[in-house]
């Protein structure tokens, strides 16, 4: 299983370092922990989990390989600053940045090129499930993003817009549909995570789900004892 906390823009160094030290020093598990926190902190967290099970990916990278892009990050560098994973399209760098499924697409590219394994988030908004359109978005999404795009090099993180931040999960059996899509689009070439208010209470019933390979966590990501309890799940 990969449990992977998504640590979005919080945290000042030391507070990172007392929940790295509070996981790190509580992990009893062989399950595969995936940290991603912003830019300034990954040094930090890559230091004290050099001895762990614990890796370590920022939260996004560019969509061009270098140059004059003020602000902006690379892939290369991403990679060159000890990380091995990188997100891309998460919904919220969709909503405010305007991110399409083809930036994504080249972002992941670069990514591979870069020797990073993308996290790479889809999902429907509440408008779009409410309307039946979720496999056809997922579909669209899929299309775009993995144009010459090798799956099996990347894992999927499938977050409904309306589950993420909102306490809302989405059901078994939509998680079920939408990741057995998925796993069915890929022939089973790919781990797909579930996403969204994922915490200590729901993490295992979610976790036992046909297809899902691990869960990406936002909020409970940044309670020590609440990633633990979700990290901790048993194997299968
Ligand atoms: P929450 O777990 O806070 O809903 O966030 C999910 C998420 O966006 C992970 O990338």
């Amino acid at each position: 299983m990969i449990i992977a906390a998504n640590w979005k823009m919080n945290l000042t160094q030391k507070q990172a370092v007392s929940l790295i030290n509070s996981i790190a020093n509580n992990l009893n598990t062989k399950n595969n922990i995936l940290i991603f926190p912003s830019f300034t902190l990954i040094e930090t967290v890559k230091k004290l989990t050099s001895q762990k099970t614990i890796f370590v990916g920022a939260q996004d990278c560019s969509v061009n390989s270098s140059g004059a892009y003020t602000g902006e990050v690379s892939a290369e560098q991403v990679k060159d600053s000890g990380c091995n994973y990188v997100i891309l399209g998460h919904s919220e760098r969709r909503k405010y940045h305007n991110e399409t499924d083809l930036q994504i697409n080249k972002k992941a590219k670069l990514a591979i090129k870069s020797d990073l394994t993308p996290l790479i988030c889809i999902g429907e908004t509440l408008e779009q499930r409410k309307t039946n359109q979720t496999i056809k978005v997922i579909k669209a999404q899929l299309d775009e993003i993995y144009t010459e795009v090798d799956a099996s090099r990347t894992i999927i993180a499938y977050e409904p817009v309306w589950a993420i931040g909102t306490g809302l999960t989405a059901k078994n059996e939509e998680i079920i549909e939408v990741h057995n899509y998925i796993n069915d689009y890929f022939s089973g070439k790919v781990r797909i995570l579930y996403g969204g208010s994922v915490n200590e209470q729901n993490s295992d019933e979610i976790l036992a789900l046909k297809n899902v390979s691990g869960v990406l966590v936002g909020g409970a990501s940044l309670v020590a004892e609440k990633f633990i309890k979700i990290a901790n799940f048993l194997q299968k």
